[in-house]
Formats: structure tokens, sequence, C-alpha cells
């Protein structure tokens, strides 16, 4: 989570499928390009010496100049280069942003800034590719000036030698068209290594992808999580995010079957906690165990199958309302899926869509309103069916009438299961077997809302603040 929280998501896609252009560029370049010219050069070569081995080695004397220039050249674009890719990367991974965010850009009217900040990134990359190619034009130009040279000394040679008797005029002609063959592979060769250089770079940045380390483990003896009766117990949890403190010191304990609420002023920490209790991130102190098992210690996979979760921000899947459902239980039957849509009271909404569960929700779930994502979500965790729930405001984006038909179909979903419940409106809290509330990461007062209510604290605050709004309701 740490890892993709951080990482432009459109930046690692395009890594991603560059590296793969780059993997069969590589091959291409070896197998179509390199390899015959490599052959044909050393054919040609033996033939030559073959021939005359004096005018071999006098056509050869300037090829160890040319390496040494595309030697350097490699050296001395790697860096432009290098960079070239990166901001390249940078600018698609902002234009890709962009577009996931394209109600923000539009409704702060940023299409021309986004537009701007998009092109200003282009023409650094540009700048950089273009100093690239100047530098191996400069380097080309060099291997011009050897490859006359060359022409040169040849033809000096090959008269020498001929006053010599060494070889016939019919030797230096086919020597000076050998320069052709010789040398011709191996400005390829420049070009492709220019290419090779590009794609190899291009892998390297998918592999510091596929090298990141996942830095939530399972342990090597980690045993599948067994749910018996649902206690949940955080017992003095400690986490932060970059050194700085989010929760602290955090004690709750949740019986088998009950719901605990968590409350407090925004950032107090709540969405926190049910990310820890999926074990998204490791603690920095203290333990969260299920049953008695600590949750560092069992399978990941084992621990999030008995979890159901409904986020504060639902996302979904570009796909059908149908599969968003099914998203939790693939085998599950058609008529399954209608009933857990039934029972999140979004059946009826969906059933008077044209293309009724076979709509397409749209980028994250941009064409259903908060208030369906929500429902949507919270049929997806009763098809899940597991024997805990976290629910972070599941009724936030819900209005009155809606909340209260919600709040039914969750009240009949949590019994019997140990659940842990976020709201900020104190209504859907009322209800709770316990009420926790957190201030700054800390646990600051622990009791049923008739208790909480009539003493000062935060808690009195938050219910005086919503007396005559939602609480009443
Ligand atoms: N990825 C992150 N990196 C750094 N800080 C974070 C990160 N996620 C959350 N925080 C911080 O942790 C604190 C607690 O956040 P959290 O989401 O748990 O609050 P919350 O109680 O759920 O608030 P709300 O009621 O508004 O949903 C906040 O101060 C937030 O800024
Ligand atoms: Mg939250």
């Amino acid at each position: 989570m740490r890892f993709h929280l951080e990482k432009k998501s459109g930046e690692m896609m395009k890594k991603v499928d560059r590296a793969l252009d780059a993997f069969w560029g590589i091959l291409y370049t070896v197998f179509i390009d390199l390899l015959p010219s490599v052959l044909s050069l050393v054919a040609v070569l033996i033939y030559a010496f073959y021939v005359s081995w004096q005018m071999a080695l006098v056509s050869l004397i300037m090829l160890p100049f040319s390496i040494i220039f595309f030697i350097l050249g490699s050296y001395a674009t790697a860096t432009e280069q290098q960079k070239s890719i990166k901001c390249f990367d940078e600018a698609l991974g902002r234009a890709y942003d962009a577009m996931a965010n394209i109600m923000v850009v539009k409704s702060f009217a940023k299409e021309a800034q986004e537009n701007k900040t998009f092109m200003a990134k282009l023409l650094e990359y540009i700048r950089f590719e273009r100093r690239t190619s100047m530098k191996w034009g400069g380097i080309s130009v060099a291997q011009t000036v050897i490859r006359t040279l060359n022409r040169i000394i040849v033809f000096t040679g090959g008269v020498y030698f001929i006053y010599q008797g060494t070889i016939s005029v019919g030797v230096l002609i086919m020597f000076i068209s050998f320069l052709g063959t010789v040398y011709g592979p191996i400005y390829s060769l420049g070009d492709n290594m220019r290419a090779l250089q590009r794609n190899f770079l291009r892998l390297e940045e998918a592999r510091k992808i596929l090298e990141e380390k996942n830095r939530v483990m399972d342990k090597k003896k980690a045993k599948n999580l067994l749910v018996t009766a649902g206690k949940i117990e955080f017992r003095n949890i400690e986490f932060t995010y970059k050194e700085i403190g989010i929760i602290r010191d955090v004690t709750i304990t949740v019986k088998p079957g009950e719901v605990v609420a968590l409350v407090g002023h925004s950032g107090a920490g709540k969405s926190t906690i049910t990310a820890l209790i999926n074990r998204f991130y490791d603690l920095k102190g203290g333990e969260i165990l299920i049953d008695g098992q600590n949750i560092a210690d069992v399978k990941q996979k084992s621990l999030r199958s008995q979890i159901g979760l409904v986020m504060q921000d639902n996302s979904m899947f570009n796909d059908t309302i149908y599969n968003n459902i099914a998203y939790a239980r693939p085998d599950a039957s058609a008529e399954e899926v209608e009933s857990a849509a039934r029972k999140a009271n979004i059946h009826d909404f969906i059933s008077s869509l044209p293309d009724g569960y076979q709509t397409k929700v749209g980028e994250r779930g941009l064409k259903l309103s908060g208030g369906e994502k929500q429902r949507v979500a919270i049929a997806r965790v009763i098809l899940k069916n597991p024997p805990i729930l976290i629910l972070d405001e599941a009724t936030s984006a819900l209005d009155s009438q809606n909340e209260q038909i919600i709040q039914a179909a969750l009240e009949k979903l949590m019994k019997g299961r140990s659940s842990i419940v976020i709201a900020h409106r104190l209504s859907t809290v009322r209800k709770a077997d316990k009420i926790i509330v957190l201030d700054k990461g800390k646990v600051v007062q622990e009791g049923t809302h008739g208790e909480l209510v009539g003493m000062p604290g935060v808690y009195k605050d938050l219910v005086d603040l919503q007396v005559g709004g939602l609480l009443a309701a």
C-alpha cells in the first residue's frame, strides 16, 4: 500500500508497457540486425586475410578508433538518455493523473494549466532527446572522418604493395569495395548500440518496479487465520507514516458478535485503524489479535478473506454492476448476486436501468452516484459473507430514507458478526454496543452512547455539533 500510494499508476503502467517493447526491441536488434552483420563481417574478414593479410591489416587499422568512438558515445549519452526517459514518464504520469481526476480538472477549469504542465515536461524531454541526438550526430561525423581516412590509407597502402609486387591491382580494387562490407556493419553497430542502450535503460526502469520488495510479508511459518468466535483485540498499537505518529497506544477489544463504533474528529485515525486490521501496513508497536492469533503471524490472504470492508471511498472496476458485485465471489450464482443486491437495497435501482445488471459503471464507478456506489460495495461485502465487518462511513453518502433502509440491512448483516463501524453520523453509532472515541490517534473516551453523551468530552462535543441535524433524524 505504501508503494502504491507513492507511485503514479500511469507512470508505472507506461514503464511496464515500454519494458515489453524494449524486450522485443532488444531481441530484434540482436537477432535481425546485429547477428547477420557480425556473421557477414567475420566471413568477409576471413576471406580478406586469405587473399592478402597485409592489406587486411591495413584495412582494419582505423577499426579501434571507430569502436572507441562508439563506446565514448554510449557513455556520453547515457545520463541524458536516462533523463529523457524519466521526463517522458513524468509527462505521461501527469497526463494520466489529470485524466483520472478529470472532474476536478474541469470543475476548476484547469485544462489549459494541465496542458501547460504536460507540454513543459514534454519539451524538457525533447531537450534531452535533442542533446543525445546532437552527441550521436557528432560521433557520426567523427565516424565519417575515420571512414575517409581509412579509404586514403587503404589506397595508399594498396599502391605501395602493388609497387612492391605483393598484390595485384585487382586485389586493391577488391579491398576498396571490401571497406564498405567491413565498416558498414560497424556503423550499423553504432546505430544498434544506441537502440540497445535505450532499450536496456527501459528494462532497467521496469526492473526497479519488479525488485520493489513487498513491505508486508507473510511469515515463513504463517498459518491460515481461524476465526471461531470473532474476538478482535488491538493491544497498545502504535503506527506512523514517515515517523509521524498517527495511532498512539490504542487498545480496543471487540467481543465476539459485538458492534464497536469508532468516533472522532476528521483525521483522528479511524480509517487508519481499518487499514491496520487488514494489515495493509505493519504496526510500529503493539499487536492486533483475532481469536488469539496475531494478524502479523497469519497468511494475509486468510486474514483479508475473513474481513468485509466497506470503504469511505468505494472504488469500482470499469465493468458491469454484476461483475462489480460478483467480484467478492466470482463463482456465485446469479441468484446469489441478486439476493445480495436486494439486501443492500440496490436491486430495484439496478433493475430500473435499461441494461440492468449488465450496466457499465464507468471509470472508477463515475457513472454511479456516491450512494449507489456504496450500496454496490455493501452488496459486494454481503456476497463475501465474512465473519468480521469493517464499515467506514458506510452510510455517509445516503439520504435519510435510504440510510434507514441500508441501516436495517447492515444491522441484519452485522448480527452475529464482530463489527467495527465508523461514522460521522452519530445516529449510526448510537446503537453500537460500545463507542470508542479517538482523538489525534489516541483513545480518549469509551462507553455506550448513554454513558458518553452525559459527560463532557469529545463525544459530547461531536453530539452537540450534530443535534438538530443528523442525530435528530
Ligand atoms: N498515506 C498517508 N501518508 C501520510 N499520512 C497519512 C496517510 N494516510 C492518512 N494519513 C494521515 O493520518 C491521519 C489519520 O487519517 P485517517 O484517514 O485515519 O483519519 P480518519 O479518522 O479516518 O478521518 P476522516 O474522519 O476524515 O475519514 C490523518 O492526519 C492523515 O493525514
Ligand atoms: Mg476516514
